[in-house]
């Protein structure tokens, strides 16, 4: 089995890569390094069966070629992090929309099975106890940046199920809800790595708003294990799915969790949304998924619990923080 992984430098996608390797597939990674970083592929790189391109998902004639090349594709790539898209929110559009809409063409030209990734921003500010995967969106203003990239990860949905419904082609999107592991950065706004690399660094650690809004936290091996289940079934196709986790906690919990587990001196400290992010920043009061479709079409059961994927994420982000200052890299401390 041959799968393309666009944004396979990044985060999940590198994590995915690797699993494929071991699994004896050939992986072909594209991405441009925007947020992603060679060093991530460091264990596979030289393999045989792997090879990495740089290059934008949003040129056609390269995703074309590469589609040639495949026969399959999980399509990570999008521009991530809630600082970034604040910042940056016509490029977040242009390459969340721009980027489905080639992968997808490009795909269906083959007649190549896709898993898009989509996201649980996708559900908004929904009030329901746990987010089911039919529940309505209730986005916030377009005067509010942060909704761009809810709005462009809903248009990627719908352009995945519309490939499904009219030409038959085997799409399925994957809703992912905070996803963690080694390897994450918090430089664009990843809560979990931002915590861990300022409690390591002495702290404070900074937790935007009062604390009390509340996510889950999803092990990356369950989330990768999850979107192969998921583009290998084929029932799951012209479907939806929330991936994640169901266990929650408070930002605030999460915050002295961290602190605990590095340092019980440290200090935490409160920023308001309107200095972390923008001017009237609208956060979400909870954001838990209903797993019971993803459990029911592949068996999916979270395996990992929040203090054992921590210990591991402040392994990680200590050996990285201790190998910059050994490399003398200072500034390379700064975006974890
Ligand atoms: N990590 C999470 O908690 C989470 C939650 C919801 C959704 N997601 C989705 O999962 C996917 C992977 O996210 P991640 O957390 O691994 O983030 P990431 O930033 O580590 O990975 C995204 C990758 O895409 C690459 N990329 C961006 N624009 C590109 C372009 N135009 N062409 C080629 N490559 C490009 C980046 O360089 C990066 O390697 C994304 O689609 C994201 O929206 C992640």
């Amino acid at each position: 089995m041959r799968s393309l992984i666009t944004g396979g430098a990044g985060f999940i996608g590198s994590h995915l890569a690797e699993f494929l390797i071991e699994r004896g597939d050939e992986v072909v990674v594209v991405d441009d390094l925007s947020t992603g970083r060679l060093a991530n592929l460091d264990r596979i790189t030289g393999h045989p069966e792997f090879s990495f391109t740089e290059g934008d998902i949003r040129d056609e004639d390269l995703m074309a070629k590469l589609a040639t090349e495949v026969d399959r594709i999980f399509h990570l790539a999008a521009a991530v992090g809630v600082m970034l898209i604040v910042k940056r929110p016509v490029h977040t559009i242009e390459t969340n929309i721009q980027g489905t809409e080639i992968v997808l063409r490009c795909a269906a030209k083959h007649g190549l099975p896709v898993l898009v990734a989509s996201s649980s921003e996708v559900c908004g500010k929904g009030t329901g106890v746990a987010f089911e995967e039919e529940h309505d969106m209730v986005l916030g203003p377009t005067s509010r940046s942060r909704w761009s990239y809810a709005a462009s990860k809903a248009v990627d949905e719908f352009l995945a199920l519309a490939y499904h419904r009219e030409q038959g082609q085997r799409t399925v999107v994957a809703r992912f809800f905070n996803t963690i592991g080694p390897r994450q950065i918090g430089q664009y706004g990843m809560v979990v790595p931002r915590f861990v690399s300022q409690a390591l660094k002495g702290g404070p650690i900074t937790v935007f708003g009062d604390g009390t809004q509340s996510r889950s936290f999803a092990w990356v091996g369950d989330v990768i294990r999850a979107i192969v289940g998921l583009i290998e079934e084929p029932e799951a196709s012209g479907r939806v799915f929330n991936v994640g986790c169901d266990e929650e906690i408070t930002i605030g919990k999460l915050a002295e969790k961290v602190r605990d587990m590095v340092d019980p001196g440290l200090a935490i400290v409160h920023v308001p949304y309107d200095e972390a992010y923008e001017e009237g920043f609208e956060d979400l009061g909870r954001r838990v998924p209903d797993l019971t479709r993803v459990r029911e079409a592949i068996g999916y059961e979270p395996t990992l619990g929040l203090d054992e994927i921590l210990k591991l994420i402040i392994e990680d982000i200590r050996g990285r923080l201790d190998a910059s200052i050994r490399i003398d890299r200072p500034s390379d401390c700064g975006q974890w």
